[in-house]
């Protein structure tokens, strides 16, 4: 293939799918790895994961994508860094453990470092010339936090500020702040599609009467809406009351309706979706061209309603949107099909999604 540009009409009627390739060619996945994921923002986890002064967590920002060695750290100051883990001198992962520390030590050779990065010392380096200078510290990446979650961006596209801003604002009268991790709710599965239909099939509800018949009961299919922001979206499922739904409060602006769930995407891979019972965050990792895994992270604030509405049951909701979303990763093998066209009162979340990607597609890395 000689290009690996596509567009996407702005105008949904009349607007065409992308072509089938974005979905089947390695060098359109690559293209996305250095144009998009790597101007990302991604969710390292929460704020639990370095909580005490000292405290060091080495992680691999999107393991099997960008694969970056980075490590967050709260130094005795009480103040998060995210830094790289990868030692100035020849390239050691500076830190292999989890653990409280007073500095940071590489096992090569000695070079030491302060909590936040700075170059503190290295032996038999007396006679370097210009040595130590500001690239011998670890590099910072910028760090974000919204409630008790952690994001990183090695090269950010825009503003943590932007990114987040509609999500937040939209449900800042819910307990954010107070949401734990239930890791006997979470769980990873392991899809054979692309990231990017798995992402597609998330942005509409379109499919939700024909594939998710126990779902469909607690949504009000007439009600549904998306909302776009630049950078993400919203979709709005009004429930049918009772203990299963959100109830805005007055001065809010979805006051008046009964939030079922609301389904939000943050460009490129994140999905936090919002019930009664606090938030389900998936984290769509891509591994391959053709595979993905999506991580589902569970952050209770009421457990007393996890069993009831359209936040039950997810683990089902997920195994019928696998069978589908890996049999449409066959059909855009076909040599009969190259692209579709929307329907433009239930498929604006994925036309969406479908012109972001088109727009960094068409970019190169600076
Ligand atoms: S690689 Fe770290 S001290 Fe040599
Ligand atoms: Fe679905």
């Amino acid at each position: 293939m000689s290009s690996r540009k596509f567009q996407i009409d702005q105008d949904i009627t009349k607007a065409s799918t992308p072509p089938s390739w974005v979905y089947t060619d390695l060098a359109f996945y690559d293209h996305c790895r250095q144009n998009t994921f790597s101007r990302s923002w991604q969710l390292i986890g929460d704020a639990d994961l370095a909580k005490v002064p000292g405290q060091v967590h080495p992680f691999t920002l999107l393991e099997h994508c960008l694969d970056e060695p980075l490590l967050l750290v709260r130094d005795r100051d009480d103040s998060l860094h995210c830094i790289s883990n990868v030692c100035t001198h020849r390239g050691m992962l500076v830190c292999e453990e989890g653990g409280v520390e007073n500095h940071l030590r590489c096992r090569y050779h000695g070079r030491r470092f302060a909590l936040d990065g700075k170059f503190v010392s290295m032996p038999e380096f007396e006679a370097t010339a210009n040595f130590p200078s500001e690239a011998d510290d670890l590099t910072h990446v910028q760090l974000a936090q919204w409630g008790p979650f952690l994001f990183a961006s090695l090269d950010p596209m825009c503003p943590f500020d932007d990114w987040i801003a509609p999500m937040r604002e939209r449900i800042a009268w819910l307990p954010v702040g107070d949401c734990k991790l239930d890791a006997s709710r979470s769980r990873d599965y392991l899809v054979a599609c692309s990231w990017a239909l798995y992402c597609e099939n998330y942005l509409e509800g379109f499919h939700i009467p024909y594939v998710h018949a126990g779902l469909a009961g607690a949504l009000d299919y007439d009600a549904y809406r998306t909302e776009l922001h630049r950078f993400s979206n919203v979709q709005i499922g009004v429930g049918r009351g009772g203990d299963s739904v959100l109830m805005p409060p007055p001065g809010t602006v979805d006051h008046g309706r009964q939030i079922a769930g609301y389904y939000f995407w943050l460009f490129p891979n994140l999905m936090f979706n919002v019930y009664p019972w606090g938030i389900s965050i998936n984290v769509v990792r891509p591994l391959g061209v053709e595979r993905t895994r999506v991580s589902f992270l569970a952050y209770v604030w009421d457990a007393k309603k996890l069993e009831a509405g359209a936040g039950a049951q997810l683990d089902r909701v997920e195994r019928e949107d696998e069978a589908i979303v890996e049999a449409v990763q066959k059909g855009l093998h076909s040599r009969l099909y190259t692209k579709g066209r929307y329907s433009p009162t239930r498929e604006q979340g994925t036309h969406h999604f479908h012109r972001l990607l088109a727009e960094f597609a068409s970019e190169s890395k600076k």
